[in-house]
């Protein structure tokens, strides 16, 4: 594995062996020294809490060295391109570059530009591997296994990056996604993906695990919905749309009281913040994957 760019870059094998490695690491809290002497750099040109902690904590661990660049605050704001970010940054040898960035495509742009292995924390509505690997994660430790389970994904589907690469990933291990939504929300064709999908909230009900996504307003160039509280009304996961001991999901940031009900957040059969926990294992298996192994990188002028 050179870069991390999309769920399909990984094969099976791969992905049970990242979800044993990442199952490995969670074990100990410890400084590991697998990547001393390294630079991971974290380029985030839209916001995030968890993902970019996590990625930074993840290297951390691995006692590499580890820069962070926010676009806001950098010279980004100043009107430089991504291309000319990184041609600056890759003068430093990463050995690992991390980037979120709302255009598709642009994991392939740092690549092209820097010797350092990429990996991509969300690209537009496109992909985010990272998080479809920790939400695997997630339901093996709680579920025990993978294969054969049915996870419903209920939300605004058609900005997702997570919905595209969860869907691929869940794929790959054999358990069955169901996609539900507002028909505006659930992108024509999706079913190519090896997914059904459903406009009725009732759908959900012989899922084992319920997958909620945020409503991506930031994405959005129209209304999608009437209204939030029509949203929340039709398709918002509350405790009597549930079944006891049916698993909820979250990739965060949540919006209580719109996509999922605070009770159901708060529950015991909610899986949110083990997929926080999960976040930093998987990152720091991803992070040794790709870099544990590497000779020392010459720069790209
Ligand atoms: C997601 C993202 O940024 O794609 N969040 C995350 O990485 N945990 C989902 C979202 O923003 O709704």
């Amino acid at each position: 594995m050179r870069h991390l760019i999309s769920i399909a870059d990984l094969g099976r094998d791969e992905v049970e062996g990242l979800l044993e490695s990442a199952a490995r690491l969670a074990r100990t809290d410890e400084r590991l020294p697998a990547l001393r002497g390294k630079l991971v750099l974290s380029l985030f040109f839209e916001p995030s809490t968890r993902t970019s902690s996590s990625f930074e904590l993840a290297a951390k661990r691995l006692s590499a060295d580890v820069m962070s660049l926010k676009a806001s605050g950098s010279s980004v704001d100043k009107g430089e391109s991504l291309k000319d970010t990184v041609l600056t940054l890759t003068q430093y040898a990463p050995a690992a570059i991390v980037v979120r960035h709302p255009h598709i495509g642009a994991p392939e742009l740092v690549a092209r530009h820097s010797g350092a292995a990429v990996v991509n924390a969300g690209d537009g509505k496109r992909q985010h591997p990272t998080q479809a690997l920790l939400d695997l994660f997630t339901i093996r430790e709680s579920l025990g296994r993978l294969e054969g389970l049915h996870v419903a994904i209920v939300g605004d589907v058609l900005h997702s990056r997570v919905a595209r690469s969860l869907v691929q990933a869940l794929g790959l291990v054999g358990a069955r996604t169901t996609l539900v939504g507002p028909p505006t929300l659930l992108p024509r064709g999706i079913e190519a993906l090896g997914c059904e999908t459903s406009t009725e909230i009732g759908a959900i009900a012989d899922a084992d695990v319920v997958y909620v996504l945020r409503m991506q307003r930031e994405r959005m160039e129209s209304a999608f919905v009437p209204s939030l509280r029509e949203y929340a009304a039709r398709w918002g996961v509350t405790p009597e749309r549930l079944r006891p001991g049916q698993k909820v999901m979250h990739p965060g940031p949540i919006n209580r009281g719109v996509e999922i009900d605070g009770r159901v957040a708060d529950s015991p059969d909610s899986l949110i913040l083990e997929q926080v926990r999960a976040g930093l294992a998987v990152r720091m298996a991803v992070l040794q994957e790709l870099l544990a192994a590497r000779p020392a990188l010459e720069v790209v002028a």
